[in-house]
């Protein structure tokens, strides 16, 4: 493994990983309940409405539960790979799962705090969703021995509170690049079943419907409050933008036998999925990050060297490691700054703001 986070070999470990916070780590949020009380979708009700019948209708409310063979599957595959792939495994169910909690947490705080009866229903159904997304990969760690203990996550984690247009442009960005991922990944191994080296796998690709309907509800959200899109908030797009997507980079990067294992190169397969994302974006983001210009990956490298070489610094402790931390640390952010910078491409919003998964 690369510079990473430390051996997940008990409970404790995986409970230590789960809340420990750091630049790449998910995080959990509070935010203005007043505000997300105040939110008026009747600019974009029609979609709206169709989208809501959506989450009534459930197509996903028998997806979530194991086959027979599940578990044993799991525990046979899993003591054929070899150590780092295990580990990078443990970690990458760890931290899907703290994302999917995230989500599970933030959506029904916001649901308990509010009386606006169209927010308070889609939250009511997104909450529904993490909660069996977050409860399927827990399984899987249990298997392992693994299993959190999320009642204790909740209460042990460190909360980030952002505006309502925080939340609004992460969420949106992490259920859409969410989808992505996961449907990229069920689509190798759609192509390379012998690859798939665990069973979760297989429940991808209607896993990642779930997350794009919850994209779709941002994207109406913020269609329906255009000053959000607009003026001045058009650099938090860009900044929220690039967060996303070079923090993606940066996690891939740190644990390449993940993607290896599956087949897909990690440069490769994140420059997919920046490009499935940006299409989707168009739906609603009136700028697009050019990741097609040199200065757009060269700098991911940098950035990814300067996050490799602050862990180091980090790791080898002392004042002199925690020096090289810092400087390394600064150097990272001198990258993201100029990576800011690299000109975006405009994008003319479509009539209709809904699209279909269809990657
Ligand atoms: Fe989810
Ligand atoms: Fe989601």
């Amino acid at each position: 493994m690369h510079a990473t986070a430390h051996e997940i070999k008990s409970v404790e470990d995986a409970a230590r990983l789960a809340v420990t916070d750091n630049l790449f780590a998910p995080r959990f949020y509070t935010t203005d309940f007043a505000a997300m009380d105040r939110i008026n979708i009747e600019p974009v009700r029609a979609e709206w409405d169709a989208m809501m019948a959506e989450y009534e209708g459930d197509n996903n409310h028998d997806h979530f539960q194991r086959d027979a063979g599940f578990a044993d599957e799991a525990r046979e595959l899993f003591t054929k790979l070899p150590h780092e792939l295990q580990q990078e495994f443990l970690d990458f169910l760890v931290s899907s799962l703290t994302s999917e909690f995230s989500g599970c947490v933030l959506y029904n705080e916001i649901k308990r705090n509010i009386s606006n009866p169209d927010i308070k229903k889609l939250m009511e159904y997104m909450a529904r969703d993490e909660s069996r997304h977050a409860g399927f990969i827990n399984s899987s760690l249990k298997d392992y021995g693994l299993g959190i203990d999320l009642g204790n996550l909740k209460r042990s984690k460190h909360y980030t509170y952002f505006k309502p247009k925080y939340i609004f442009y992460a969420t949106y960005l992490s259920e859409k690049i969410g989808y992505a991922r996961y449907i990229r990944i069920f689509r190798q191994f759609e192509q390379h079943p012998d690859k798939r080296f665990h069973p979760i796998f297989r429940w991808f690709q209607r896993w990642c419907n779930d997350e794009f309907r919850h994209g779709e509800s941002f994207a109406l959200i913020m269609r329906a409050h255009p000053h959000l899109l607009r003026g001045p908030n058009v650099l938090w797009i860009r900044f929220f933008l690039l967060a996303v997507y070079a923090t993606m980079y940066v996690r891939d990067h740190t644990r390449p036998a993940l993607k290896q294992a599956m087949g897909l190169e990690p440069t490769e397969y994140d420059f997919e999925v920046f490009r499935i994302c940006n299409e989707i974006t168009k739906q609603v983001f009136p700028v697009l990050l050019d990741i097609d210009h040199p200065a757009f990956h060269a700098n991911l490298q940098r950035l990814f060297a300067c996050s490799q070489k602050a862990e180091a610094g980090k790791q080898a402790g002392g004042l002199f490691g925690g020096l090289r931390r810092a400087l390394w640390s600064v150097a990272g952010a001198a990258v993201f700054a100029r990576m800011y910078f690299i000109p975006v491409k405009s994008n003319a919003l479509p009539e209709t703001t809904r699209l279909q998964p269809a990657w």
